[in-house]
C-alpha cells in the first residue's frame, strides 16, 4: 500500500502564516465544533458574515426534511450584503475588472457598481414591472451587464435564471417555458477570438414558440451589429439606462426566499431548475471564498467561467463581491490571440487567486507549454481548479509551470446543487496529494459510503454523500418537489434516514483523503460541461432515420469526456455506408436542441443496443466497447448476446 501513496505537497509556509486558517489543526478545530455544535456553528458564522436586516430565530428547520429551512426569520438583501456594505469602507475599491476579448479594458469600483446595479433594478421595475418573485431569464455574454443583472434582479427579489449563451434557441425556450419568465435580458452579441458572434437572434427563435409569459426583451448592445428589433417587445438597454435614479432601495427578503434557478443536467429527463435561497447561499459563497481561495483586502482573484454556469454565479459574481474582492471578468478565451493570454492577464493586473477548469489547463498546457515562461506569474498564490477530475500530469504543470512549486493548488469538488465548495484542499493548512480534493470542508458532512451508509473501505469505490443538510444546497427542483426528493435523496441512506447523493463516485484513501471517480450515473463531463446523456439521446431521436441511440462518455485526453453515440436505424439497409453524412446531420440536429457543446465525436451504427431480457440498455457494456476495452461483464443475462460481438465489429470499423 505505501509505496502506492501519492507525494504530500505541504502548504507554503510563508503563506500559511497570514491564512485565514493556518494548520491542520485549526483545520480540526473547526471540524469538530461542527460535529458537537452544528446549529451553533453554522449560526455563529450567519451572525458574523450576513449584514441582517433582521436576526434570524431559528438556525435550522427540519421538519421538513429534505425540504431545509436555514437562519429561518431572517432578513437581507444578496445584493446589499455584495454592494451596498462595503461603501464605507470601500467604495473606491475595484470591485469587477473586466477585460474585453479584444483588449478593452473596464474598472468598475464598489460605488460604480452600486450605482450601475441601482440603475439596472429600477429600469427593471419602472419599465417592465419586475418585482420580487418574478423570473427573469438572462442570456448574456460575458459582459459587466450580466454581473449587474443577477444583482438587479436580486435586490428586487426577482429570481434570476442564467441560461448559458452555448446553448441553443430550443435549450433557451426549454428553460423559459419551465420558469414562466416574464422578462429575457440579452445582448446583442459579444466578442469571440476577434470577431462579433450574436445572441439576440437566439433569442428570437426561442420566443417564436411557447414562451407566452414573456413580455419583454431587454438587448445590452455591446457589438452593435444589426439586430431585429420588434416593437413593443425589444428594449435597448444602452438608451434607457442613464434615465433612471442611481440608487435604489434593496427590498427586504426572507432568508428562505428564491434567489435563482439554474438549469442542469441529471441521469434522466429535461434539465433540472436547481433553485437556491438567499441567506445560506450567500454565506457560504462568501465563507468559501474566504477559506478556499483565502482573497485578502488588496488582492486580484480570477475565475476563467462563464456566468451561465454555477461557477460563474458563486465565484465570480455572489463570492467575491459579497467578501468585497476584486473579481476579474474576461469576455474572451484563453488561447486567443495565443495560448499565452491567460498568463499575459496574470501579469498585468497581479492576479493572485486564479481558478479554472481541467480542461483549460490541458490546452494550455498542450498548446502553449512554455507561455507561461514568457510572462511574471509571481503575483499568484493560489490556483484552483474545479468541475471535473484533474489528472496528474495537467496537475504537475500547473503546479510547477503556473505556480513555480510555491502555490497551493485547491482542487474544488462541488455542484450546481451545492452552492459552493465541499470538499478541498486549505491553502494554507492541507497537504496536498496531486490530483486529489483531499477533505471535506468544516461543517461539510460529505462521507463516501455504500448505499446503506455503511463507510467504505480504504481505497474502495464509494457513493460520495452529505450526510446533513448545509446551508447552501439545493432547496428543490422548480416546479418538481417531487423530482428533488427522488433526485437527491433517493439513492442512499444513513441511519435510516435518506441522505443528498451527488451522483459521484470517491474513493477514500487510509489517510482520509478524498479522490472523485466522476460520475456513477448517466451524466457525463464534456470539458467540464456537465450533461446528461437522457437529454442527448433525446436530441439524437429528432433525427427522422433514428430508431434507437445510446449515448456514453469516453474517456477523452484533452476534454475529459466526449460524447459518444450509439444509433440504430429505422432502415438498416438504406443508410449503411452512409454513416459520415449520417453523423453530420445527427450533431446538426444536437446543435439545434442542445447546443454545440453537446455535440458527438462518435457516432456509430450499429444493429441493436445491448438489452436485459426487462429492456434496460446496459450501458456499461457499451462505454468498454467505446473505451475499446475488453468485456468482463457476463452478457449472458443479455436478449441477445451476440450483439455484443456485432456492436464490436461496428466499432472497431
Ligand atoms: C464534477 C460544477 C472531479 C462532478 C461546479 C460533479 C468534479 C459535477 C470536481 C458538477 C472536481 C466538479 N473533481 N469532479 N474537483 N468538481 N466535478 O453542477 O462530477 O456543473 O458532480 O458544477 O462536476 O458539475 P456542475
Amino acid at each position: 500500500m505505501s509505496e502506492e501513496r501519492k507525494p504530500i505537497f505541504k502548504p507554503n509556509r510563508e503563506f500559511a502564516k497570514n491564512a485565514r486558517i493556518k494548520n491542520m489543526c485549526e483545520y480540526q478545530e473547526l471540524v469538530d465544533w461542527a460535529k458537537e455544535d452544528y446549529e451553533g456553528f453554522w449560526g455563529h458564522w450567519a451572525k458574523e458574515k450576513i449584514n441582517w436586516f433582521e436576526p434570524f430565530t431559528q438556525v435550522l428547520d427540519e421538519s421538513n426534511a429534505p425540504f431545509y429551512k436555514w437562519f429561518v426569520g431572517g432578513k437581507l438583501n444578496v445584493s446589499y450584503q455584495c454592494i451596498d456594505r462595503h461603501l464605507e469602507v470601500r467604495k473606491n475599491k475595484a470591485a469587477i475588472i473586466f477585460e474585453g476579448d479584444r483588449g478593452d479594458k473596464q474598472i468598475i469600483t464598489y460605488l460604480e457598481l452600486y450605482r450601475n446595479v441601482s440603475r439596472f433594478a429600477n429600469l427593471l421595475k419602472n419599465r417592465f414591472g419586475i418585482k420580487k418573485g418574478d423570473r427573469v431569464v438572462l442570456y448574456m455574454p460575458m459582459i459587466p451587464e450580466a454581473a449587474y443583472a443577477m444583482l438587479a434582479c436580486a435586490r428586487l427579489g426577482a429570481i434570476h435564471s442564467v441560461v448559458f449563451g452555448g446553448f441553443s434557441a430550443e435549450a433557451l425556450r426549454d428553460r423559459i417555458i419551465d420558469a414562466e419568465a416574464k422578462l429575457v435580458i440579452t445582448a446583442d452579441g459579444a466578442y469571440r477570438k476577434g470577431k462579433p458572434y450574436m445572441l439576440k437572434p437566439v433569442v428570437d427563435i426561442a420566443l417564436e414558440e411557447g414562451c407566452d409569459t414573456v413580455e419583454k426583451v431587454l438587448v445590452v448592445q455591446r457589438n452593435h451589429e444589426d439586430i431585429t428589433w420588434i416593437e413593443r417587445r425589444d428594449y435597448s438597454y444602452n438608451e434607457l439606462i442613464d434615465l433612471e435614479a442611481d440608487t435604489c432601495e434593496p427590498e427586504v427578503m426572507d432568508s428562505e426566499d428564491p434567489l435563482f434557478l439554474l438549469y442542469t443536467s441529471g441521469s434522466t429527463g429535461k434539465p433540472k431548475g436547481v433553485q437556491h435561497a438567499q441567506a445560506g447561499y450567500i454565506l457560504w459563497a462568501q465563507m468559501t471564498m474566504e477559506w478556499v481561495f483565502d482573497v485578502k483586502e488588496n488582492d486580484t482573484y480570477w475565475c476563467t467561467a462563464d456566468i451561465g454556469w454555477i461557477t460563474g454565479h458563486t465565484y465570480i459574481v455572489y463570492g467575491p463581491l459579497a467578501m468585497g474582492a476584486t473579481t476579474v471578468m474576461f469576455e474572451g478565451v484563453p488561447t486567443y490571440p495565443d495560448a499565452g493570454r491567460a498568463w499575459k492577464m496574470v501579469e498585468e493586473y497581479k492576479i493572485n487567486q486564479f481558478y479554472t477548469a481541467p480542461t483549460a489547463i490541458r490546452v494550455l498546457h498542450k498548446t502553449g507549454e512554455h507561455e507561461p515562461e514568457k510572462y511574471d506569474l509571481s503575483s499568484l498564490k493560489v490556483l484552483g481548479t474545479v468541475g471535473e477530475p484533474i489528472d496528474p500530469p495537467a496537475w504537475k504543470w500547473y503546479y510547477e509551470k503556473i505556480g513555480g512549486g510555491r502555490c497551493a493548488i485547491v482542487d474544488t469538488w462541488w455542484q450546481t446543487e451545492t452552492g459552493g465548495h465541499m470538499v478541498s484542499p486549505l491553502p494554507g493548512a492541507t497537504p496536498i496529494k496531486p490530483a486529489c480534493a483531499t477533505f471535506p470542508l468544516p461543517g461539510i458532512m460529505a462521507e463516501v459510503i455504500e448505499r446503506d451508509g455503511t463507510p467504505v473501505e480504504p481505497g474502495e469505490q464509494g457513493l460520495l454523500c452529505i450526510t446533513k443538510p448545509w446551508p447552501s444546497m439545493i432547496r428543490t427542483i422548480w416546479g418538481d418537489p417531487e423530482r428533488f426528493k427522488k433526485s437527491y435523496f433517493g439513492d442512499a441512506k444513513k441511519d435510516g434516514k435518506p441522505v443528498y447523493f451527488s451522483g459521484d463516485g470517491a474513493i477514500i484513501d487510509e489517510d482520509g483523503y478524498i479522490t472523485i471517480t466522476g460520475r456513477v450515473d448517466d451524466v457525463i463531463n464534456v470539458s467540464g460541461h456537465r450533461m446528461g446523456t437522457a437529454e442527448i439521446e433525446a436530441a439524437i431521436k429528432k433525427h427522422p432515420h433514428v430508431a434507437e441511440v445510446a449515448v456514453v462518455g469516453k474517456p477523452d485526453d484533452i476534454k475529459g469526456e466526449s460524447v459518444f453515440a450509439y444509433v440504430v436505424l429505422k432502415d438498416v439497409e438504406d443508410s449503411f455506408g452512409e454513416e459520415a453524412e449520417l453523423a453530420k446531420e445527427i450533431n446538426q440536429v444536437i446543435s439545434k436542441e442542445i447546443g454545440n457543446i453537446a455535440k458527438c465525436d462518435t457516432i456509430k451504427v450499429v444493429p441493436g443496443l445491448p438489452k436485459t431480457r426487462s429492456g434496460k440498455i446496459m450501458r456499461r457494456i457499451l462505454r468498454a466497447i467505446a473505451k475499446g476495452e475488453e468485456i468482463k461483464q457476463d452478457i449472458s443475462t443479455l436478449e441477445d448476446p451476440s450483439i455484443v460481438a456485432k456492436i464490436q465489429s461496428c466499432v472497431i470499423g
